[in-house]
């Protein structure tokens, strides 16, 4: 079946748009063990930029960019990564609810996977939305060169669209030769990390779709770049953010300078214009260099929709906080003033330039740091976050999704995510139960912060 996993798979990465479902769902007819979707990582070129093919690019399945995984609320998943780069190698699926076992954390809870062998993940996502699977091991080097993919689960009682695009957005460091550089700078790593030279979505500079008229567009965006922070504004229709990180908004609202940090997912709704040709845009408005991420151009007479047809998404079956019983837990996200050289052997920076309550993770090793607290199984907990340096940090919590409680700088809804991306001199609080036993990480998803210094891990017992 490997073989035959393969071209699944290389079938799926061709086809990031419409009609994709009807492709068939992975895992076939998900009976209690479902075909593995084989993923493969491999190292290729691939043409990033006009001057021709990059090469050590690394992706899983040999076609292009890793495939956009689809899965379905409540069914069993399973995928057997097999190994064959020359660097040991793990999968996180970010922002699943799934056993401990199955989280892709090395030496936290599963051994590297060397060259040439293989693992068998295997879990029933409990969560329908847009989530993304990464390596956790030799980060910022492997996804730097490419694996980040995405991952859909559906709900069959979603409400219907015309049509559906998913967008994986990230950035390549890339010189004019079109061949890799340094994945980072010391300095930058000590700030707001080492933006990308090469921006790309779907591996190309800019996408471009048809979708009927008047036509209503469930658009998946999944931020997987190592370091840049967007601000979305969508140009030429009107636009409303119906998910975000894979759990539905409770108010929908427009996606106009809506700030996203690595590893956010939302998920738009687009009516099209009802104008045949006419072009619709996602855009990058944050810094000094705009971009245009993707289009959508209209085709065919007005299908008249409304956003009223686009009934809720459900929600998600989180557990509710109970915050007058929740206990609290102080995180202060720092600066070192010191920087120890970390020995981590899991791809460290080889710095420390941040902490988290004044400790900086020493790097992916075979003596993690202890706990940053304790958790019982099914208690609530509240997390008050506090950053205390100039930047911001898109913070990821493994296996639980938090709610958004309060923030000490805005209104904030009450959103149930795994990533909060918290601003500078911002406090935050952030509720959970803690249903879900194991270690989990706590990190940034800045990687080059990840990797020096800023992550730990709450322990559920
Ligand atoms: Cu996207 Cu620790 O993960
Ligand atoms: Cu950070």
């Amino acid at each position: 079946w490997t073989r035959r996993g393969l071209l699944k798979t290389a079938a799926i990465a061709g086809a990031t748009g419409v009609g994709l479902s009807a492709i068939g769902r992975l895992g076939s007819l998900a009976a209690a063990s479902p075909e593995p979707v084989v993923l493969q990582t491999a190292k290729i070129q691939a043409r990033l930029m006009d001057i021709g093919p990059t090469n050590n690019v690394l992706t899983y399945g040999n076609a292009g960019m890793p495939p956009v995984l689809r899965m379905r609320k409540g069914e069993p998943f399973a995928a057997r990564l097999v190994n064959a780069i020359d660097d040991p190698t793990t999968i996180h699926w970010h922002g699943i609810r799934l056993p401990n076992k199955m989280d892709g954390v090395p030496f936290l809870v599963q051994p590297y996977v060397y060259t040439g062998d293989h693992f068998d993940y295997a879990f029933t996502p409990p969560d329908a939305g847009t989530f993304w699977y990464h390596p956790h091991c030799n980060t910022l080097e492997q996804m730097g060169h490419g694996l980040t993919g995405v991952i859909v689960v559906e709900n069959p009682n979603d409400p219907k669209f015309d049509a559906e695009f998913v967008l994986n957005l990230r950035d390549w460091r890339l010189g004019d030769d079109g061949q890799f550089i340094d994945q980072f700078r010391p300095r930058d790593a000590a700030k707001t990390g080492t933006y990308g030279t090469v921006r790309t979505a779907n591996w190309l500079d800019q996408p471009q779709h048809d979708a009927p008229a008047g036509g209503l567009v469930r658009l998946r965006v999944a931020i997987t770049d190592v370091t840049r922070i967007y601000a979305f504004r969508v140009d030429g229709a009107e636009a409303i953010v119906m998910a975000l990180d894979g759990n539905p908004v409770p108010e929908r609202f427009s996606p106009d300078a809506l700030l996203l940090g690595p590893g956010q997912r939302m998920e738009l709704a687009i009516r099209m214009p009802d104008q045949e040709g006419a072009v619709v845009s996602l855009r990058d408005v944050r810094g000094t260099r705009p971009k245009i991420l993707a289009t959508v151009r209209a085709t065919g007479s007005s299908l008249k929709r409304d956003f009223r047809d686009v009934a809720p998404l459900e929600v998600n079956p989180v557990a509710e906080v109970d915050l007058a019983a929740a206990q609290h837990i102080s995180l202060a996200l720092s600066a070192t003033a010191e920087n120890v050289p970390s020995d981590g052997i899991c791809g460290s920076l080889g710095y420390s330039f941040w902490a988290i309550n004044k400790v900086p993770w020493p790097g992916d090793t075979s003596d993690p740091t202890a706990p940053l607290a304790e958790l019982k199984l099914g208690k609530s907990y509240v997390i008050d976050m506090e950053n205390l340096t100039p930047q911001s940090h898109p913070m990821h919590l493994h296996g639980m999704s938090f709610k958004v409680l309060s923030s000490s700088t805005r209104p904030v809804q009450p959103l149930i995510s795994d990533t909060y991306l918290i601003q500078p001199n911002e406090k935050v609080q952030l509720g959970f139960v803690a249903d879900n036993p194991g270690d989990w990480l706590l990190h940034c998803h800045i990687i080059e912060h990840q990797k020096s210094g800023m992550t730990s891990y709450v322990r559920v017992v």
